[in-house]
């Protein structure tokens, strides 16, 4: 089958399923948007692989679905209590998600999106079961805020020179929370075809979603720019030149962000903050990009913000 038999706009509109993998805080904001916006049947799959590579024993395919459907459940409750959606419609989203603990079920799904935890060899692994599992004219995206596209396209084969699923690897990086945040920015690797950029950008727009579009940089664009803007206020914090109070006053009020770089990072989690500084550092060798040793103390602490109880604020 080919992939394109369409132009890219074409084959966005005509996306009839979608897979999202792993049923974290990213996931299950992506498998809502998908089933609300772009009104697709959403398998959500969470697989052993994620809670084994964290040590965590598996809580069993009945518990997940009742966590997951549960945060999604509130979520369409409340658009229905604010009258932004009817009843009908929260019911119809609603309808269109099922879960599964199993990959395979992403065997006639046309567009899917990976947002497991951001260790490497976890995703270079589901990236080369999904060249198996899904259809040779599916999308593979991820939704990885830091490790290098092509590195992920790349695991999907063990023969370079074949690009039949690397060329179909991109990454549509959404942004906490993600029925909130618009933003949405897609990024190419070396092997990404250009009708695989252009159908993820038309297919995050049928999502609701504003897109720009980044090459495969450390970083990207989001976080090469957030980033070094929060680590400089850990480090003003961290050398007396400002207080926590001051620091985050300054830029909420003066900026006009919803909120101040260290409430920011609590809101991201410090650990997520200090991995993606150190991949700007060690990618770059820039010591402009150096984190702050104070960040780096806090996640040694286990002050994670606002997911660990502790962080630049309590919670
Ligand atoms: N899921 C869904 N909706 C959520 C949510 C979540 N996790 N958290 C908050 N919301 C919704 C609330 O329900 C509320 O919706 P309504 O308007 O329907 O009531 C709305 O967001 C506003 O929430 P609150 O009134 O409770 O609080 P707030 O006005 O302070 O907004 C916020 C909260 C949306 C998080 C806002 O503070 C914000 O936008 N902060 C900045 C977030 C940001 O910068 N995100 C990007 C992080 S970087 C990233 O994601 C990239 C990366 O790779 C690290």
């Amino acid at each position: 089958a080919r992939c394109f038999s369409s132009t890219p706009r074409q084959y966005a509109a005509d996306v009839k399923s979608v897979g999202v993998l792993g049923a974290g805080q990213m996931g299950l904001g992506i498998a809502l948007v998908a089933a609300q916006k772009a009104q697709v049947p959403v398998t959500l799959v969470d697989a052993s692989e994620q809670a084994l590579s964290k040590g965590i024993a598996f809580a069993g395919a009945l518990e997940l679905r009742a966590r997951e459907l549960t945060v999604i459940e509130k979520l369409l409750a409340k658009d229905v209590s604010k009258s932004r959606i009817t009843q009908e419609q929260a019911d119809q989203a609603r309808s269109l998600l099922t879960t599964s603990t199993k990959i395979e079920d992403f065997s006639s799904v046309d567009f899917i999106i990976e947002a497991v935890p951001e260790i490497p060899e976890l995703k270079f692994d589901i990236f080369s079961k999904l060249a198996k599992v899904a259809p040779p004219h599916a999308i593979l995206a991820t939704n990885t805020s830091s490790i290098s596209i092509t590195r992920i396209a790349a695991a999907t084969t063990t023969d370079p020179n074949d690009t039949s699923a690397s060329s179909r690897v991109v990454s549509t990086h959404f942004m906490n929370p993600v029925p909130v945040q618009k933003g949405v920015e897609i990024i190419s690797g070396l092997q990404t075809s250009k009708e695989t950029l252009d159908t993820a950008v038309e297919f995050c727009k049928r999502m609701g979603k504003v897109t720009s579009v980044s090459a495969d940089s450390p970083g990207f664009l989001a976080n090469r720019i957030l980033m070094p803007y929060i680590n400089e206020a850990i480090i003003c914090l961290e050398t007396g030149v400002g207080d926590r109070d001051s620091i985050d006053a300054i830029m909420k009020n003066g900026t006009n962000v919803p909120m101040g770089p260290l409430q920011l990072a609590d809101f991201i989690g410090l650990d997520t903050c200090l991995s993606i500084m150190k991949v700007l550092h060690t990618e770059t060798g820039d010591s402009k990009y150096r984190p702050s040793v104070l960040l780096g103390k806090m996640v040694d602490a286990g002050w994670l913000g606002k997911k660990s109880g502790k962080g630049f604020y309590d919670y």
